[in-house]
């Protein structure tokens, strides 16, 4: 059988890493893939076809019999790659259009949340300035509490501001609906309540009745050591996060997957795919920041390797139903990735440069390079991304895989290389 997976970055590695293992996958297609995928070899194939060439990614499934395709990123979902697929009859893993608006619009989610009583922030909604600003206006200087002003469509990660007084609201405001910062994506905006405590994302796989869960993880947003400085897309990850106790995590499981799994069937969008809930937890009780359709990047590159049993299988039953019944079990132990970045990152950085990785450095079981931007041209290794690699260890303990990770990224070089070296310090 074939799989096709789409995506180009260090988690769609880990994606094919994980499937082009497994005994009944013969071919493992990535488009467009990566420098890392493309040293794979063996049954894995890059294909040069971009997240959202949908017609060329459907021709190219069905000439090359893919049974099943995953996919990594949310701009296909959003763009309705599941139901052109299922449509064509093709398996694919990840919801329809319409319930990808869990995360492609945050109006959306959050109206859903409110229609099902499931925990979140409280909010407002505005479709203009004079309004968003006489919301504003309305809240007593003295006291403020921060507001956090929120693009509704998809802006990578980036649609958030946090505002601590009236008047960095008041610019927020004006940087969305007339600025035009985030373009289409604020023609609607929410503005919502603070939420203290601590963040974590919990994961699930699901056919759209039943879900497995995979082990919860703990994203590190900004650029700086001591979560400073800007937002990026990860700088690196670990799992199990502790802040997730099994109690932390039976109230996620009752409070806000299965009402929410619930609430998109009967509603008439039965979700299916990944569900990403990143929570704030505070004092122990969960709350949702945000929902979305795929699994995170970092996170996949230690929620992945975590899992013992068949990727493929439990993959398959999340479309034919029937995922009860597969093998979804953990490995003991920890996993951690470290993000290198290049220089200037999340900024303008320079690409081009040879990425040097001394030899020995990736052991089985225990150290894995996954790939984000790099390319492989003529056999020479080269950065060309922001992300360049993400590198994960397993270890007994968070300690011993932060440990590995860390020695690992000691023998990798490329010019003008970042990466956070507080990675997992919370949780030690
Ligand atoms: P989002 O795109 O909704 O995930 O927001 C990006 C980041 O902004 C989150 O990971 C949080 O760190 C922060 N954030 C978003 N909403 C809130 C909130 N209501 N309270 C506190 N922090 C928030
Ligand atoms: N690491 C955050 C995300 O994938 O959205």
């Amino acid at each position: 059988m074939n799989v096709l997976i789409i995506g180009n970055g260090a988690r769609e590695h880990a994606f094919a890493r994980a499937i082009a293992g497994s005994s009944r996958v013969e071919k493992v297609f990535v488009a467009p893939g990566n420098g890392g995928t493309a040293l794979m070899g063996g049954n894995v194939v890059n294909v040069p076809l971009k997240a959202l060439q949908l017609d060329e990614l459907l021709e190219f499934a069905r000439e090359n019999r893919v049974l099943l395709t995953v996919v990594g990123p949310e701009q296909p979902l959003e763009a309705g790659i599941v139901d052109r697929f299922r449509a064509a009859g093709m398996k694919i893993v990840g919801p329809v259009q319409a319930a990808a608006r869990l995360e492609s619009s945050k109006v959306f989610a959050k109206d859903f949340m409110r229609r099902h009583g499931i925990p979140t922030a409280g909010y407002r909604v505005f479709r203009d300035l004079p309004a968003a600003n006489n919301y504003v206006e309305s809240i007593s200087s003295a006291t403020f509490p921060p507001q956090v002003i929120k693009a509704s469509g998809l802006c990578a990660g980036k649609g958030v501001i946090i505002a601590f007084d009236k008047d960095q609201a008041l610019k927020a405001n004006g940087e969305l609906f007339e600025d035009r910062i985030f373009g289409s994506a604020a023609d609607e905006v929410v503005i919502e309540d603070f939420l203290h405590g601590q963040e974590a994302s919990v994961f699930a796989l699901t056919d759209g009745r039943e879900y497995r869960l995979f082990l919860p993880a703990q994203d590190h947003k900004r650029i700086g050591e001591g979560d400073t400085g800007k937002n990026t897309g990860g700088m690196g990850a670990y799992a199990p996060a502790p802040l997730v106790t099994p109690e932390v995590m039976r109230k996620v499981e009752e409070r806000i997957i299965r009402p929410t799994l619930a609430g998109m069937a009967e509603e008439g969008m039965p979700y299916t795919g990944f569900l990403y809930v990143g929570l704030m937890i505070d004092r122990g009780e969960p709350s949702v920041v945000e929902f979305n359709a795929r699994l995170g990047d970092p996170e996949t590159q230690v929620v992945l390797p975590l899992l013992k049993s068949d990727l493929f299988d439990a993959l398959l039953a999340s479309v034919e139903g029937g995922l009860g019944e597969v093998p979804f079990l953990m490995h003991e132990g920890a996993a951690a990735t470290v993000v290198m970045a290049s220089g200037g990152y999340p900024d303008a950085f320079e690409t081009g440069k040879p990425v040097v990785i001394e030899p020995g450095t990736e052991q089985p079981d225990e150290v894995t390079i996954f790939h984000a931007g790099t390319s492989l041209d003529d056999g020479q290794l080269r950065t060309c991304g922001g992300r360049v690699l993400s590198v994960t260890a397993l270890g007994s303990t968070l300690q011993e895989s932060l440990e590995r990770a860390y020695r690992a990224v000691g023998r990798i070089r490329f010019e003008g290389a970042y990466y956070r070296r507080d990675i997992g310090a919370k949780a030690l």
